[in-house]
């Protein structure tokens, strides 16, 4: 398969498994995409990519903090003089912290800021840049969530970094549509992932939340996958400021 034959991808937080960004990389390797695996768990990426090249796919694993703009500096550095620009980003790394209102601390807010916000508008500065200097089209995937659309008990700051990524991304995408360079929105509902294991401490709680999802069931990270390759295949070529939202009907309530 080659949908994404010759296109170069960066995927950041792609070291979690089972997580979205393994998946997501694993899914563009295999039609045909350079795949840089980035996150800041630099052996669990470097596993990633072995796997993925052990499978025939080609990805390197690249230690990156993305709530660091210097690291981002760098990751986009080393992609351009390997291959000229990269022609595909997903920023999915992103971490939830979740609390009441009245017990989320600065500190918290502040992560939360860092990780799951900064990190995209560096990461998408960075990456139109270097596409705009070799004069690439380009897709930039920005992983926001179901908490970006509705509100949900416990998601104060992990909302507010998640509707930041949405109406930033459609900004971007106007500003960058005329040079080809597509900016979309992913808004996963509960996908199986590590980041679920605390949420499965809470069983009650937790079967009743995927009980009120109208498939009745998780999401798998290659449903994500999925979706991300059709807005990173020039079959959504025409697809721009938009957000594609997979949930297994969560939010059409
Ligand atoms: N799983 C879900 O149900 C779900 C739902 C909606 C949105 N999302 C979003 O999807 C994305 C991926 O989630 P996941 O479920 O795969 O989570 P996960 O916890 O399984 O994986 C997250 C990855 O991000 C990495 N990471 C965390 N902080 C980082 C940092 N500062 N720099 C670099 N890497 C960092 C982690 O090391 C890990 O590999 C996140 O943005 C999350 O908010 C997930």
């Amino acid at each position: 398969m080659s949908r994404l034959a010759h296109k170069i991808a960066i995927v950041t937080g792609a070291a979690s498994e089972p997580g979205l960004g393994s998946s997501i990389a694993r899914r563009f390797a295999e039609e045909g995409a350079v795949v840089y695996c980035t996150d800041m768990d630099e052996a669990g990426a470097a596993k990633v990519a072995e796997s993925i090249n052990s499978d025939g796919g080609t990805a390197i694993a690249l230690k990156h903090d993305v709530a660091d703009a210097k690291d981002w500096e760098k990751v986009i550095a080393k992609v351009t003089n390997d291959h000229g620009a990269p022609d595909i980003l997903v920023n999915n790394a992103g971490i939830a912290v979740l609390h009441l209102i009245e017990d989320l601390t600065n500190e918290g807010w502040d992560k939360q800021l860092r990780v799951n916000l900064d990190s995209v508008f560096y990461g998408t500065r960075g990456a139109v840049a270097a596409m705009r200097e070799a004069g690439k089209p380009g897709s930039i995937i920005n992983i926001s969530s179901v908490g970006g659309i509705v509100g949900v008990p416990t998601c104060t700051a992990y909302s507010a970094t998640k509707g930041g990524v949405r109406l930033m991304s459609k900004s971007v995408a106007i500003e960058c549509a005329a040079q080809n360079i597509r900016v979309n929105t992913i808004h996963p509902g509960m996908i199986d992932t590590n980041m679920q294991a605390e949420a499965k401490k809470n069983p009650d709680i937790f079967d009743a939340v995927v009980g009120a999802v109208p498939m009745q069931r998780l999401g798998e990270p290659v449903d994500i996958a999925n979706a991300c390759l059709f807005l990173a295949s020039d079959e959504s070529r025409y697809v721009t400021g938009a957000e594609l939202v997979v949930d297994g009907g969560m939010t059409a309530h």
